[in-house]
């Protein structure tokens, strides 16, 4: 936009300059050159608006054929696309969707060029109104030939240099209407934020988390998840939350590290809303495996150590770290030890699931955090890895907090207070002993799973 700014500042003095040699000779034609371009100008932009307009409607359907693109080309979907054999259907679906953006933009193309040539046209009627006056003017004897000579001259470019003003005046008002785009895009602030004056953090937690009341509805869904869910979170404490699918336990998880608040009801922490805390400060006390955790194509070490990554060089840190998570086992196979590159993205090393999951797990022992949040943490692991996980699980210091998710009651049995999650609400509570004496929904989940194994 700044070049063609700088441009037609260039066009404007010397179109000014001709511009002026021929009001001399004649201000009426001067007038009239300047009025016809007018049109092409309007025509200019109102094309380019249209093709903004479209840009903005097609955004959702460009996003379609990107991930279509994705699915055909990434590894992660390698696998499925081979054995369903579905390159036929992305490849149809691809086709149908560039040929729908196609016609739609040649759709547009073609009306803007419609328009632009009949007001193009009404440009070069209105030189060649000029061009036949000076002639007849000459014919008649009223100007020289030298100043039709002149005057032609001017007109073709004048002309020319207010056509291609127009054209970029168009393109930078095109181009500001997405510039408008970017400025609201930056302007968006989270809805989730630190208010103003906000607290730090307790260190350490003295009272723990509590849920008082709260019930959460997403946005886009019809019916509230969690109903009035109340229960306390003590320091030191270790609850496992388990509940059928769908039953909210992951949003549960969100809520307490505020990547969602409640719709109504509170959570504390120790006695203040979690809303009066610093965003930043709370979350920093926060260390979690989540159920869709991340494999960073990073290095081994790294791998680790985002979970607090100032001290990534501290190779002390992370050996510990490795070692209450079994990861140690899978980086000493490794080629380059810590500092091999992981995942196919980067020509690194591809790791088994469970093993993506040890490593994930150190990154929770790795973080100097006050509360530990584990979303199916073993669900890949096998049953040695998990019993060994389990051990070392009982080392952390008792003034880490956790909460656990999980189907496996191998792990919920890392808990010492076990919550059961139905149809929105905490119906059970208490140790495994206590809830198998009762014989409702945890004992008759528990026996399920048992009597597989018998
Ligand atoms: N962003 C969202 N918008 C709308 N609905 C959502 C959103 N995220 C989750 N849900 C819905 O909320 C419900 C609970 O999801 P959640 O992930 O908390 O379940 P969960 O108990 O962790 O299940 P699982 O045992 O399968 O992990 C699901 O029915 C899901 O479809
Ligand atoms: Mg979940």
């Amino acid at each position: 936009m700044i070049e063609q700014i700088g441009r037609i500042l260039q066009l404007l003095v010397s179109a000014v300059a001709l511009a002026a040699g021929l009001f001399t000779v004649s201000p009426a034609m001067t007038f009239l050159l300047i009025v016809s371009a007018i049109p092409v100008a309007l025509g200019e932009s109102h094309g380019a608006f249209l093709l903004y307009a479209l840009n903005f409607v097609q955004t959702p359907l460009r996003r379609q054929l990107l991930y279509i693109m994705h699915l055909g080309t990434w590894r992660e979907s390698a696998k499925e696309v081979k054995l369903f054999d579905l390159s036929p259907f992305l490849g149809h679906r691809f086709g149908e969707l560039s040929k729908q953006l196609h016609d739609e933009e040649c759709k547009i193309h073609r009306q803007k060029l419609w328009l632009t040539t009949a007001l193009s046209s009404l440009a070069i009627l209105g030189q060649f109104a000029i061009y036949a006056f000076v002639l007849w003017k000459a014919i008649r004897g009223t100007i020289s030939i030298g100043t039709l000579t002149f005057v032609t001259g001017v007109v073709t470019s004048v002309s020319l240099r207010l056509q291609e003003m127009f054209i970029l005046l168009s393109a930078i008002a095109d181009g500001s209407l997405y510039l408008t785009d970017l400025i609201d895009f930056f302007a968006l602030k989270p809805k989730i934020r630190s208010k103003p004056g906000a607290l730090p953090a307790p260190r350490p937690f003295r009272q723990g988390f509590e849920f008082r009341n709260v019930s959460f509805q997403y946005p886009a869904s019809p019916r509230k998840l969690l109903i009035d869910v109340n229960f306390h979170l003590a320091p030191g404490e270790r609850i496992a939350l388990v509940g059928e699918n769908g039953n909210g336990k992951t949003t549960i998880v969100k809520l307490l590290m505020r990547f969602l608040d409640p719709t109504d009801g509170q959570i504390l922490l120790d006695g203040r809303d979690l809303r009066e805390y610093s965003l930043e400060d709370l979350r920093r006390q926060v260390g979690a495996v989540f159920q869709d955790f991340v494999r960073y194509n990073l290095t081994a070490a790294d791998n680790i150590a985002v979970s607090q990554i100032e001290h990534r060089t501290d190779r002390r840190r992370l050996e510990l770290a490795a070692e209450k998570s079994l990861a140690a086992g899978v980086i000493s196979q490794l080629p380059h030890k810590y500092e091999t590159m992981l995942g196919t993205h980067v020509n690194g090393v591809d790791l088994s699931g469970g093993e993506w999951q040890q490593l994930a797990l150190s990154r929770v022992y790795f973080r100097d955090a006050q509360l530990l949040v584990l979303d199916e943490p073993t669900s890949a692991l096998d049953p040695f890895a998990e019993e060994a996980v389990f051990q070392r699980f009982s080392d952390l210091s008792k003034e880490r907090t956790v909460l656990i998710v999980s189907h496996r009651f191998s792990t919920v049995r890392m808990a010492n207070r076990i919550l059961v999650l139905h149809d929105g609400r905490i119906t059970e509570s208490g140790d495994h002993d206590q809830l198998m004496a009762l014989g409702h929904r945890y004992a008759k989940m528990f026996e399920l799973q048992a009597r597989r194994y018998q």
